[in-house]
C-alpha cells in the first residue's frame, strides 16, 4: 500500500507527538512496510482510514500499542559497542564494591531506557553477576544490584522478560564464556540463568510522557535512542536525566550520540577509549 504526502505528514506528526520519534521526510518507505499488515488487519483501505481509527483510539488501546510496536526500531545485540561494559567491570563496579564495603553506599542502581528486547540490561547484569559473584562475601553485592529496564514497546518487552533467545539473537555479540555460564540450550532456545534474570525489572516507559521516577540512579544507559528524536525532546529528555541521576551518577550514549549542545549538567568522560558523562557538580 502506498502512501501519498499528505498521508505521510499526518503520521509524521502523530508519531513526532506520540513518541518523540522524528520521521525525515524520506522515510515513506518505512511506513510502508511497516504499516501494511496492521493496516490490513485492522480493516482498511488507506493510509488515511488507518489514521482516523488510530487517532480515535485512546493510547491505552491496544491499537495505539501495535501501532508503537510497529514504528519503532528495535534493532540491539549483546555488549554493544564493548566499551561500556568494560568501564562498568574495570572501574564503576570495583569502585562501588569499595563503597560498598566501607559503608558509603547501599545500592548499586542502574537504568537501560530503551532496552529493546533485553540485550543491553542483561548484559549488564551479566557483568555486574560475573564481577560481585567472584568476590569474598558475594551475597552482600549481588542483593544490592537493581537493574530497571523500559521501553515504549510492549512487545519487546515482553519478548525480553522471557529471557530466551533463538541463535540468530545470541550469536549477535555473546561472547562464548558468558553463554556457557549464564545460558541452557533448551529445544532451538537459549534460556538465561534465573540469577541473571532476576537482576533486572522490565517496566514501560514513554519517554513522550514519562511518569515520574522517584529512584536516583548511579548509571543511565540511553543508548542509540534519542538518535531518533527531535532535538527539543532530547533537551529535555537529557536534562531531566541529570536530576535522576546521584550526585556521582554516570550517563552512558550510544557512540553516533552526544548530550553536547542539548544539556549543560554534564561533563564529558573520555577515557578507555570511550565517551560518556558524569553529572557536573553543583
Ligand atoms: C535501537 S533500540 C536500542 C536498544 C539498546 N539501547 C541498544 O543500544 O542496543 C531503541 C529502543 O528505544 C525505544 N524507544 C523509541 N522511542 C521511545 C520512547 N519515546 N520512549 C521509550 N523508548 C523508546 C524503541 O522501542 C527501541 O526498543
Amino acid at each position: 500500500m502506498k502512501i501519498t504526502d499528505q498521508e505521510y505528514s499526518l503520521f509524521k506528526n502523530f508519531i513526532k507527538e506520540h513518541c518523540g520519534i522524528s520521521l525525515g521526510e524520506n522515510k515513506k518507505y518505512l511506513l510502508e512496510t511497516r504499516l501494511g499488515s496492521l493496516i490490513a488487519q485492522n480493516g482498511c483501505k488507506t493510509f488515511t482510514e488507518f489514521y482516523y481509527k488510530l487517532k480515535n483510539s485512546t493510547p491505552r488501546a491496544d491499537l495505539h500499542t501495535l501501532f508503537i510496536d510497529s514504528i519503532t526500531t528495535n534493532e540491539t545485540l549483546w555488549f554493544r559497542d564493548k566499551y561500556p561494559f568494560k568501564i562498568l567491570e574495570e572501574k564503576l563496579f570495583p569502585q562501588y564494591k569499595e563503597e560498598i564495603l566501607s559503608g558509603q553506599r547501599k545500592e548499586i542502581n542502574i537504568w537501560s531506557a530503551g532496552c529493546s528486547t533485553g540485550q543491553e540490561p542483561y548484559s549488564i547484569a551479566i557483568i555486574a553477576f560475573d564481577f560481585f559473584n567472584s568476590q569474598k562475601d558475594k551475597n552482600i553485592y549481588l542483593g544490592k544490584i537493581n537493574i530497571l529496564a523500559t521501553d515504549i514497546s510492549n512487545r519487546v518487552l515482553s519478548i525480553a522478560s522471557l529471557g530466551k533467545y533463538d541463535d540468530i539473537a545470541i550469536n549477535r555479540g555473546m561472547p562464548q564464556k558468558y553463554l556457557d555460564s549464564y545460558f541452557k540450550k533448551d529445544k532451538n532456545q537459549w534460556i538465561l540463568d534465573e540469577k541473571i534474570k532476576k537482576l533486572v525489572q522490565f517496566k514501560t516507559i514513554n519517554f513522550k510522557n514519562p511518569t515520574n521516577i522517584q529512584k536516583t540512579f548511579d548509571i543511565i544507559f540511553l543508548r542509540n535512542v534519542i538518535i531518533y528524536f527531535s532535538d527539543e525532546l532530547k533537551q529535555k529528555l537529557i536534562d531531566s536525566l541529570a536530576n535522576i541521576l546521584s550526585p556521582k551518577g554516570f550517563l552512558f550514549l550510544g557512540t553516533g550520540e552526544t548530550a553536547s549542545g542539548y544539556s549543560s549538567k554534564f561533563d564529558i568522560i573520555d577515557e578507555m577509549g570511550a565517551i560518556y558523562y558524569k553529572v557536573k557538580k553543583s
